[in-house]
């Protein structure tokens, strides 16, 4: 039997719990990894809150991405062979000693890139560089992202300024240094935002990627000069009641290789700020279901 963590009924922190479950087999375009380290998603919570559906067999392994040792290769799969170091997405939950990785949405760690690094490029990171394509801004632009601080918002700050543009992201002040430190300029946000970020950028942006949604969007949009060029990660009807659009994942296993490789070459930092050993999984989760983890959270499992 492997450790894992779940939730057995969906609703609060309160239907989490520890799991043992036996070792999996994996099926055609799977891998078997022996878990290294698991990122930790807002995702995670909005599932077992039943905000995503209510379609899974429960009780229901947390966590969507992972990194980890190869011990089994399903049938059908190509190019990887027990003992690899690899990271993806997971098709069994991430917070467990032993899970399955899609081999389709999978690749190889580079010697360069930790494990704790490895586990937040699948869904965090991958997300950002796939926003920043899809909005397509050249050189010279200007982004603003709405909640910077967090996860996507780290590694989409760092994308968007290799490539070139000017970026304004919202977070509270004691996230200005941190913002800062990105290359980015920091926006309070709160009572007052509209102003500010008029103030910032007196000539308007020329995108928006919004992680946040709901009013926090509402009070950023006058600057965006063409509704077009506004993402939102966070929230689907508003972002489309405003002329936006939804994020369009886009993720293979070369795009997941590029973001490795950028790791490892010291041009890409997940920023990981919070490790949690796999026995304290509650405790990282209540971080990031509080709204307000900087950088990436990870949970290190031996
Ligand atoms: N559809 C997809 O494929 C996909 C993939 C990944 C993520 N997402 C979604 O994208 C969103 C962001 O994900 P994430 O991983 O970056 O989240 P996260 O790491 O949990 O974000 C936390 C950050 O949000 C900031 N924040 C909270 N309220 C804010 C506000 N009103 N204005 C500005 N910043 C605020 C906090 O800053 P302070 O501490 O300074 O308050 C904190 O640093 C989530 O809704 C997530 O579910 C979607």
């Amino acid at each position: 039997m492997v450790k894992a963590f779940g939730f057995v009924d969906y609703g609060g922190p309160e239907t989490q719990d520890f799991l043992d479950r036996p070792a999996l087999e994996p099926g055609p375009g799977q891998l078997a990894i022996a878990v290294r380290a698991a990122g930790v998603n807002p995702v995670d919570w909005k599932i077992r809150r039943g905000l995503l559906g209510r379609r899974r067999e429960l009780p229901s392994v947390m966590g969507q991405e992972a990194s980890g040792v190869v011990r089994q290769v399903g049938p059908g799969v190509a190019g990887f062979t027990p003992g690899d170091e690899v990271f993806g997405i997971t098709a069994a939950g991430a917070f467990a000693e032993q899970t399955l990785l899609s081999a389709g949405s999978s690749a190889l760690k580079p010697e360069g890139v930790g494990f704790d690094q490895a586990a937040t490029l699948s869904v965090s990171v991958a997300t950002a560089d796939d926003a920043i394509r899809d909005l397509g801004l050249g050189a010279g632009r200007t982004l603003l992202i709405l909640g910077i601080a967090g996860g996507v918002g780290s590694a989409a700050a760092q994308i968007a300024r290799s490539r070139g543009l000017t970026v304004f992201g919202t977070a509270s002040d004691t996230g200005r240094a941190y913002v800062e430190s990105l290359g980015a300029v920091q926006i309070r946000y709160g009572d007052g935002v509209a102003e500010r970020i008029t103030a910032a950028a007196p000539g308007g942006v020329d995108g928006i990627l919004d992680l946040v949604g709901g009013d926090a969007l509402r009070a950023a949009v006058h600057a965006l000069k063409d509704r077009t060029e506004l993402v939102s990660t966070a929230d689907q009807a508003t972002a489309a009641e405003l002329g936006g659009r939804y994020i369009t994942r886009s993720t293979t296993p070369e795009t997941l290789a590029a973001l490795a490789a950028l790791v490892a070459a010291g041009e890409l930092d997940p920023h990981i700020t919070a490790r949690y050993p796999l026995a304290h999984a509650a405790e990282a989760l209540a971080l990031v279901e509080s709204g307000h983890a900087r950088g990436k959270v990870v949970l290190e499992v031996s």
